[in-house]
């Protein structure tokens, strides 16, 4: 293709393949990095006294070299618990209330990506594509110009980027944003989130919106630009009909068999299955999800009995209070809805933190009549593009998505849109796609799995680094 070698950097790097980690990044890189070959590079998962100026670690997989470098205790509690995900996480995905912000992990922060940035410095070539991903890496790009990288180096945001309001109670938010400038290229996941960085440097920074989707702060111009993360969806629907998903479909449909005792019965019936799989995080909306259920239960009593929801939620991060309080909550509210609901022969709720892979997952989508999305505010969201595309066109579920997911841009004309907030909308939209006729759940799908299969992982790759091979200085012509 005439471009140079893709270089990846990203926080957590791999697996490669089906080893099942929930998240977005993992699921869209690796399938973008295995079909163009190249370098990945990040932390290798692991602390040592040495930290990042360990030796590099190296594996080769499927023409991806997979290079990784240690952090030491300190540079993990101040980077990636304190700055990544006590400051930024909460921040970006607008909650104020849960942000904290100290010097300290501002300070080890901004060393991990400067270290990085050395570190990564020798092995990059003069015609690299370097690809930095998400909010562990904002000043990555500029600190690789400090060391002389002269290449092209483009970013991209896996979550949300909240309005400027919100964005600048943050102490270093100057800083960051001028930090990315130094890329060429800054990529989103929705318009929305473009807008807010725009309007960030507009009215915080004085900068102006030129055409072709650039913005220039003083005498840097950048593209920003929306690029919505996509899906392997052939490979993921080829999971879905793997023997490992079948074994799972298998398991849940036995679980959801209602055994009739009486003999003049016609035979066995089957509870109608919800399912949701998130990482245990508050920003997925569990806690109004299960409430949402529980009044699915309350305003609905037909479903006592004949539904069932299953909750997949593996845990990360669970040393940080935010998510030990999450999780001790939970554990609560599925306690009480049991509790309350729960007959001798049915459990209405189960939630479980152990993972399960991919393929794993796929059967879990195919046996489930309804998936339940809920997040207060999500990236993307790509739960809702794997369910999609592992459902059966015979008989295929209904997506119940988030007014606030990424997602919801692509997938709206097909899934049902609920406000996660109000708990009556939630029942009502789970009521509806229980109960909704098999021709409108093919016709909805259909919409669905066309946009899936579209806007796949393998496009999302190449829009942005086409994009990125481009950079801001070419001129596209005035509308
Ligand atoms: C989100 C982020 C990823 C992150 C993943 C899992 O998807 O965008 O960067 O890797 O969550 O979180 P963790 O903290 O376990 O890496």
């Amino acid at each position: 293709e005439g471009q140079g070698r893709l270089v990846a950097i990203s926080n957590r790097v791999g697996p490669l393949n089906d080893e099942g980690k929930a998240g977005g990044l993992a699921v869209g890189l690796s399938d973008a990095l295995k079909r163009r070959g190249g370098l990945w590079f990040g932390w290798s998962g692991e602390t040592s006294e040495k930290g990042t100026f360990c030796e590099l670690k190296t594996e080769v997989q499927d023409h991806v070299s997979m290079t990784t470098i240690d952090m030491s205790a300190e540079e993990l509690e101040g980077f990636y618990f304190g700055y990544s995900n006590r400051s930024l996480w909460p921040l970006l995905h607008y909650r104020l209330d849960l942000a904290e912000f100290d010097r300290q992990s501002d300070r080890i922060y901004r060393s991990v990506n400067q270290r990085f940035a050395s570190r990564v410095m020798p092995l990059l070539e003069e015609d690299d594509l370097v690809w930095v991903h998400d909010y562990h890496f904002f000043y990555l790009g500029s600190e690789l110009r400090q060391c002389g990288f002269k290449g092209r180096i483009g970013y991209f945001l896996h979550i949300p980027f909240c309005p400027p309001e919100i964005f600048s109670a943050l102490p270093a938010s100057h800083d960051i944003v001028r930090a990315l400038l130094a890329y060429d290229v800054i990529g989103f996941q929705t318009d929305t989130d473009r807008r807010n960085f725009v309007a960030f440097c507009i009215r915080e920074l004085g900068g102006e919106k030129l055409s072709g989707q650039r913005v220039r702060v003083g005498d840097r111009t950048v593209v920003a630009r929306a690029f919505p993360i996509g899906i392997d969806a052939q490979g993921y629907a080829r999971f879905a009909v793997s023997p490992e998903a079948g074994e799972h479909e298998e398991m849940l449909h036995d679980l959801t068999r209602v055994r009739t005792s009486n003999p003049d019965a016609d035979g066995d019936a089957w509870r109608k299955l919800i399912v949701g799989v998130d990482r245990m995080d508050y920003s997925k909306g569990l806690l109004e999800r299960f409430r949402g259920f529980e009044r699915l239960l309350e305003d609905y009593p037909e479903n006592r009995g004949s539904a069932q929801f299953l909750q997949v939620a593996p845990l990360s991060r669970s040393e940080l209070d935010a998510y030990v309080e999450l999780r001790r909550e939970l554990e609560e509210m599925a306690g009480h809805i049991n509790g309350r609901f729960a007959t001798l022969d049915w459990t209405p709720l189960q939630i479980m933190t152990r993972g399960f892979t991919r393929r794993a997952l796929a059967g879990i989508y195919r046996a489930a009549r309804v998936c339940l999305v809920t997040p207060l505010r999500d990236g993307m969201n790509l739960v809702a593009k794997e369910f999609v595309a592992a459902q059966d066109a015979e008989d295929p579920g209904v997506l119940v998505l988030s007014r606030f997911a990424g997602a919801r841009a692509e997938l709206e004309a097909g899934c049902i849109i609920v406000n996660p907030y109000n708990t009556d909308d939630v029942a009502g939209a789970l009521q509806r796609a229980l109960n909704m006729p098999l021709e409108e759940r093919q016709r909805r799908w259909e919409i669905m799995r066309e946009a899936v299969f579209s806007g796949t992982a393998a496009h999302w790759c190449d829009s942005f680094i086409d994009a990125l091979a481009r950079g801001a200085d070419f001129d596209e012509p005035e509308a």
